[in-house]
């Protein structure tokens, strides 16, 4: 009954991914997106989505990876993104936390990768890590056609406003149930609750009490839950809307 709409099944940490599936199946776990960072890693999505029913992809390049972005790794992200579990282009966006990083190129490949969503008809999965303004302003100036949603949030209740407003999904992680996490605290009030998502980050970002330990898309009922008291909701009624959300937003999770 849970979904994790943001994983990375291609990490060699999750490299047992027989194991990690019979995990999170056993933990009601139905549905989990994996991420792309790269061609490469896109690729693996697709292999494992068409090996496992319970896995979806997003095909994309990660802020982080976009010096290798050319045209070869393009036509290569584009070529899957065609199929049927293809549900995004993802994660793309902009990330000025990890150093060294290069704006410019960075910047380039977020608004070259939102334009093919746009022509393929799909939602975007954005990366947004200290670089609010510049992503609003991307955002904004090369809207999304087909809507998307900013995963693991870290942003204030301000912004939360200012992409709610664009029409964006907010999809919450283990960070949420950190001992240092106030303004996540808020923001989860704050989200509307047909506006959120939920999500693990595995390999990274375990929750409380997993913290420090390798994550997997098993843990994500402690984030639906975690998230479902915060608001005092019942947790079988907000894994129901979460899913419903995941579905409005990523058509193609109905598709197959
Ligand atoms: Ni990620």
């Amino acid at each position: 009954m849970f979904i994790d709409t943001h994983c990375h099944l291609a990490d060699p940490k999750l490299a047992d991914t027989d194991a990690v599936v019979e995990e999170y199946l056993k933990a009601g776990v139905d549905t989990v997106m994996t991420m792309g960072c790269c061609a490469q890693t896109s690729e693996v999505g697709f292999e494992q989505s068409k090996k496992y029913p319970s896995v979806y992809f997003a095909s994309g390049v990660h802020p982080s990876d976009s010096a290798g972005y050319n045209n070869q790794e393009k036509d290569r992200v584009i070529k899957i993104a065609t199929d049927k579990k293809c549900v995004a282009i993802g994660e793309i966006g902009l990330d000025y936390y990890w150093k060294p990083y290069d704006k410019d190129t960075q910047i380039k490949v977020f608004i070259d990768q939102i334009e093919i969503a746009n022509e393929l008809k799909l939602p975007i999965c954005v990366h947004m890590r200290d670089a609010t303004q510049d992503t609003l302003q991307v955002l904004t100036e090369h809207k999304p056609m087909y809507g998307g949603v900013l995963h693991c949030f870290s942003g204030s209740v301000e912004t939360a406003k200012i992409v709610l407003d664009k029409g964006f999904y907010i999809s919450f992680a283990g960070t949420l149930t950190f001992k240092n996490a106030n303004k996540a605290l808020e923001v989860g009030k704050f989200v509307p609750t047909d506006r959120c998502l939920t999500e693990t980050d595995s390999p990274f970002l375990a929750p409380t009490p997993y913290r420090g330990t390798v994550n997997s898309p098993k843990n994500v009922p402690i984030i639906c839950d975690f998230l479902a008291k915060l608001k005092g909701i019942e947790l079988t009624e907000f894994a129901k809307t979460v899913k419903n959300n995941a579905q409005t937003l990523f058509p193609k999770l109905k598709n197959v």
